[in-house]
């Protein structure tokens, strides 16, 4: 390939490889040469490198003094593309200590030292490799070996030009050999397993990009899906990056590759989670947030070892944190949603689950009342006949229709938000009684039950102990079997422990992270209370007062509190204070009327 002279992309990160070479007392030949090799035609304008501009291709303040001898070349790489082609490409390139963390927690082992062979798949300018070269260094590996011991590729070769020069100039300036690395322009995702590795490596690191697959500027063409070997059509690419590390790495050989959150729990993770479970053991997992990269996504990076079979499985592993990458921790490893929820802060309650993970034997909310999913046909039905209630509606023609939106814990916001059904945007919505009369499975849902919102940070119901409400799908319905035990069940889905649980089942399966998407079958499995009869009672009692003077805001959200409490009490829980506030910081503001 080549580009023009005027490509400014290259062009940057051409000045400043030039920059950095006089600044380290390398020949600027050198990376004429590289740039020569590449066949990228930029070096005939550049016989003069300019000075370099603090704040454009270098790092600010000390940073400079900090990073590998070559580190400035990706920065230019980064700052010379415009946003929209890196987020095309997913290239968001990883700050100095977390990348240099990470590869310390799969370079640094104890033992001789050996030069690993370590291997960035989607490695833009190198910079997790030049941490390798620092660690491996350090370690004592001379430097003769350390040059051929570094391997990345990338499909953009402005990038691999990027991680030639920088690689070149570490090497040059530590007396290495700098073309020794190999680096290839490489379409590491779908194509086959390059020669240039030499049939395996002893170490994956890096960070790949993150394309999710539901937007068209990132979804992977036909050709492309066809490739994948186990991994779903519509799995994030970095969960394909994490697929071909396995693949890549040898027995014993080490993995530490940046992820969405959600690889530890979305449906589209699966196989790549079933190829951890079945091929390597999770010896850390690496938790950062949003504010890593300015693309808005929270991180995580399992840190992996490939074991021969039969090899440990996943036992108790390290959390680590931040930017710094630092000891968080230790987790033993139960389930991937239960991983997912210790890393999210949910709080462990020993021996409280949603039934079928754990406790089996204990007597669960199926006992006394039947959760229900509507289907697509109930929210068809429902979308082509809900309307307005209208303000001269007389009272009781209309039958109020309830979205998981018009449900906060204990408070029916119906008639003060407005909801969305079936693309009509209502602010009372609701059906003529007339039409619901005439529709069986209409007036069936007639009867006292629960309404619970099925996509939300704490489990959030309302009573509708008149049965005079009608639930558009997704809510989840509960009908309890005895009528007048529609309080003691929503004391039970009320309860902090029943949040808690519905996090360790499922956490990561909702769209926004830190919420979970309840399904009926997990409501059922809820435990009841077996430590304090009084105590749920009363809790029972307290619910009942709240949902009946519902207009009383600041009295609902007290008995709210209160019963959840007693509820701890209910489940012998009383001592867990923790679960109480950690349930009660997720409660939603109280919507003021
Ligand atoms: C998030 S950036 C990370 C770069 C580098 N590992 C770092 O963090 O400094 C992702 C890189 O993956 C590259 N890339 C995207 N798709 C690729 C593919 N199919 N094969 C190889 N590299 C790819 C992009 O060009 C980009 O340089």
């Amino acid at each position: 390939m080549v580009l023009p002279p005027t490509d400014t992309v290259g062009v940057a990160v051409v000045e400043a490889a030039l920059t950095e070479a006089r600044r380290v007392g390398v020949e600027s030949t050198l990376v004429a040469t590289i740039v020569a090799d590449s066949g990228i035609g930029l070096h005939a304008d550049l016989a003069s490198p300019p000075e370099p501009t603090p704040g454009h291709v270098w790092p600010a303040g000390d940073a400079a003094e900090s990073v590998p001898v070559g580190w400035v070349v990706g920065v230019a790489h980064q700052l010379a593309e415009t946003r929209t082609t890196r987020r095309s490409r997913g290239a968001f390139y990883t700050p100095f200590e977390v990348a240099d963390g990470l590869v310390g927690l799969v370079v640094d082992r104890t033992g001789p030292p050996v030069p690993l062979r370590v291997c960035d798949p989607t490695c833009g300018a190198g910079w997790f490799l030049l941490c390798a070269a620092e660690r491996l260094l350090a370690r004592g590996v001379p430097v003769r070996q350390i040059g051929p011991s570094l391997i990345g590729y990338d499909i953009d070769p402005v990038a691999i030009l990027a991680a030639r020069l920088s690689l070149a100039l570490w090497l040059a300036a530590h007396d290495g050999e700098p073309g020794s690395p190999v680096l290839h322009v490489h379409d590491a995702l779908h194509g086959a397993e390059p020669p240039s590795l030499g049939g395996g490596c002893d170490v994956v690191v890096g960070n790949p990009p993150f394309l999710g697959q539901l937007r068209r500027r990132s979804a992977r063409t036909g050709a492309q899906r066809n490739s994948l070997l186990s991994t779903r059509g519509y799995a994030d690419a970095a969960y394909v990056a994490l697929e071909r590390s396995i693949d890549w790495v040898g027995d014993g050989g080490r993995i530490a590759l940046i992820q969405p959150q959600s690889v530890l729990a979305a449906r589209d993770g699966e196989a790549v989670r079933s190829r951890i479970d079945n091929e390597a053991r999770l010896i850390g997992l690496w938790v950062g947030d949003e504010t890593i990269f300015d693309a808005s996504v929270q991180v995580c990076a399992p840190v992996l070892e490939k074991r021969p079979s039969p090899g440990p499985l996943h036992g108790r592993l390290t959390t680590y944190r931040g930017a710094t990458v630092e000891i968080s921790g230790a987790v033993d490893f139960a389930s991937w949603p239960e991983l997912l929820a210790d890393i999210q802060g949910v709080p462990e309650v020993v021996g409280f689950a949603v039934v079928g993970t754990h406790n089996r034997s204990a007597e669960t909310l199926s006992a006394i009342a039947a959760p229900t999913a509507d289907f697509r046909d109930w929210f068809y039905w429902v979308a082509s006949r809900v309307c307005e209630a209208g303000a001269d509606a007389e009272p009781g023609s209309c039958i109020p229709v309830f979205t998981s939106g018009l449900i906060d814990p204990l408070a029916p916001l119906w008639g003060l938000r407005p909801a969305r059904i079936g693309g009509k945007r209502l602010e009372t919505p609701c059906i003529p009684v007339s039409v619901v009369a005439a529709e069986p499975q209409a007036t069936r849902r007639l009867v006292p039950k629960i309404l619970i919102a099925n996509q939300t940070r704490c489990i959030e119901a309302v009573v509708d102990f008149e049965g005079s409400w009608l639930p558009n799908t997704p809510v989840i319905t509960v009908a309890p079997i005895d009528p007048a035990d529609v309080w003691r069940a929503a004391a039970v889905i009320l309860a902090p422990v029943s949040t808690v649980a519905a996090h360790r089942a499922a956490a990561g399966s909702a769209m926004s992270s830190g919420a979970v998407r309840l399904t009926a079958k997990m409501i059922g499995r809820l435990p009841l209370p077996t430590a304090s009869a009084d105590a749920w009672n009363e809790a029972a009692a307290l619910i009942e007062v709240a949902s009946r003077s519902e207009p009383d805001v600041t009295l609902v959200r007290s008995h709210l509190v209160e019963a959840g409490r007693l509820m701890l009490s209910a489940y012998g829980l009383a001592h867990r204070q923790d679960v109480l506030e950690w349930w009660t910081e997720r409660l939603p503001p109280v919507a003021r009327r």
